[in-house]
């Protein structure tokens, strides 16, 4: 059996392929099967003459998803998806697929995601799924090459680490537990007992807003080093962004490519510095008349937009009538982008007198919303870095500013593009008795704390850390609007099946 992927090893010579089909056109004396394998597309001809009748006729009863084993030469081909295609000598079907549901045209995203483990083989999920493993893999390569361990926290939990609103609760034999929303806190035990760590693991809140960043189940990535502070924190969380995508431009060009990507800037992301901001920094960006300028733009240009495009569909639906064949199902497809571009825009126009109106009148002290993490980004190419934030819309366990005790020494990072915040860190408070007294402040119950308040007994060093959410980061990198697509079977409000 050979892959597809391995095609190119085998140029000119027979080989045997296993998968689906993906793809049928026919007409009197051929079949053209795109078939997949789980590694990627390959049209293979059926001619009537190549082959026996009963397989020429055989291949006239597939349809959409049907497994088989296609054996035939390699030849090389530029035109074709992934540069070969199979001229087919033999083929056997293993099961005729029933009528498959997703089909070539349009369907709702309701509908797709009811659909879910079936969605999951059309080209675009399947290349945001390749990216996603090789964000992952990176990671792993990343973290153990700069010589952390990683630890896998628990799931069941006795206390919050990231305040109680969002904790999703279970019976544990009689006791009350929760389902983590964290691993750090058990992390800055580890980093305590082996310097660099790292978790990678399932995390959970129970978020009732149903927004494009938000899932009830992620996956975070939470490095924990001992004798880190705030600049060293934002150091490796710079090194290790850039890592991420300079592996997955280098080894998933072709997946950004099915998900028509533009990595202008993430290439920028890869290669240059990010700038770093305070929190105070960019609450006077916020309300500055630069951003109420560059808004003011932003709504023209969309407007402009707008007009022109509409413009564009009535002209292409005029052409349509009298259009040949293949023109046609050019059109259609342009049709197609049209319209989910001008949902966007229009989405936009909404969205930008709010923006406008949220962001001038921004008070000091609150913490970003979407809206203005996507206005602040704008004005950057890489990914922008945030610190020092007010102490009060942060978590517990933050350490507070020297300078100023208003401020907790916190970092979020920002990716461009609108994608907002990725990352969330800061330095953890290390004395005993400010820790405790953070631990009333925030009515947490200090006996479930009391093996995290040891950590502060028992050689307490300075320590800092983050959260790189896996979600959020997919979408970033592959450019998708929603984290539902990250992810093989999202969970969100309103969604547990499949
Ligand atoms: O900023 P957060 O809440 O930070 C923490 O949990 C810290 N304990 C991390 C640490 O310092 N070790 O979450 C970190 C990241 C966010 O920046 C975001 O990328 C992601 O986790 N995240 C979510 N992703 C998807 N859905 C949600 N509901 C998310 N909540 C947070
Ligand atoms: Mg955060």
């Amino acid at each position: 059996m050979t892959y597809i992927n391995q095609l190119s090893d085998h140029q000119d010579k027979t080989v045997t392929l296993k998968g689906w089909i993906y793809n049928i056109r026919s007409s009197k004396n051929i079949h053209f099967l795109e078939v997949r394998d789980g590694t990627g597309l390959c049209q293979c001809i059926v001619g009537a003459d190549n082959v026996s009748e009963e397989v020429f006729e055989a291949a006239g009863t597939l349809k959409q998803e049907s497994s088989l084993e296609i054996t035939g030469k390699v030849v090389k081909d530029d035109r074709s998806v992934g540069g070969y295609e199979l001229h087919v000598s033999d083929m056997k079907i293993i099961q005729i697929a029933e009528n498959y549901p997703i089909t070539p045209k349009e369907h709702g995203v309701e509908f797709l995601m009811e659909n879910r483990h079936l969605w999951l083989r059309s080209r675009r999920q399947w290349a945001a799924m390749q990216v996603r493993n090789t964000i992952q893999f990176s990671i792993h390569r990343f973290f153990q090459q700069e010589g952390f361990i990683q630890m896998d926290a628990p799931i069941f939990t006795a206390n919050a680490a990231e305040g109680t609103t969002t904790l999703f609760e279970t019976d544990y034999f009689d006791e009350k537990a929760y389902l983590t929303q964290s691993g750090q806190l058990y992390g800055e035990a580890m980093a305590m007992a082996h310097g660099k760590i790292y978790t990678f693991g399932p995390t959970f809140r129970a978020e009732k807003s149903k927004t494009r960043r938000h899932l009830t189940e992620f996956w975070m990535i939470e490095p924990e080093m001992a004798f880190y502070d705030l600049d060293m924190n934002m150091e490796l969380a710079e090194k290790m962004l850039q890592f991420i995508i300079r592996t997955v431009l280098e080894e998933k060009k072709a997946e950004l490519d099915i998900l028509e990507r533009d990595t202008t800037l993430l290439e920028k992301a890869a290669a240059e510095p990010y700038k770093r901001i305070s929190y105070t920094e960019a609450v006077n960006q916020l309300k500055s008349d630069k951003t109420a300028q560059m808004l003011d733009e932003m709504e023209s240009d969309r407007t402009e937009e707008l007009a022109s495009i509409k413009k564009e569909l009535e002209e292409i639906k005029k052409e349509h009538g009298s259009a040949k064949k293949w023109r046609k199902v050019q059109i259609d497809q342009r049709i197609k982008e049209i319209h989910a571009r001008i949902d966007q825009i229009e989405e936009d126009l909404r969205n930008i007198p709010e923006w406008k109106e949220s962001a001038r009148n921004f008070d000091w002290g609150n913490d970003f919303g979407g809206s203005d993490e996507t206005i602040l980004t704008m004005q950057y190419d890489t990914p922008l870095i945030i610190h020092r934030y007010p102490a009060e819309v942060k978590a517990f366990y933050m350490k507070r500013d020297p300078e100023d005790d208003k401020l907790a020494l916190a970092v979020d990072v920002l990716a461009p593009e609108g994608f907002g915040e990725i990352i969330g860190g800061s330095v953890r408070e290390d004395s005993l008795n400010t820790l405790k007294k953070r631990v009333a402040e925030h009515n947490l119950p200090e006996e479930v704390f009391k093996w995290y308040l040891d950590l502060r007994r028992y050689g307490s060093v300075p320590h800092a850390g983050y959260g790189l959410g896996l979600e959020r980061t997919v979408a970033w990198i592959c450019g998708l609007g929603h984290v539902r697509e990250t992810i093989p079977f999202p969970r969100m409000l309103g969604r547990l099946r499949p």
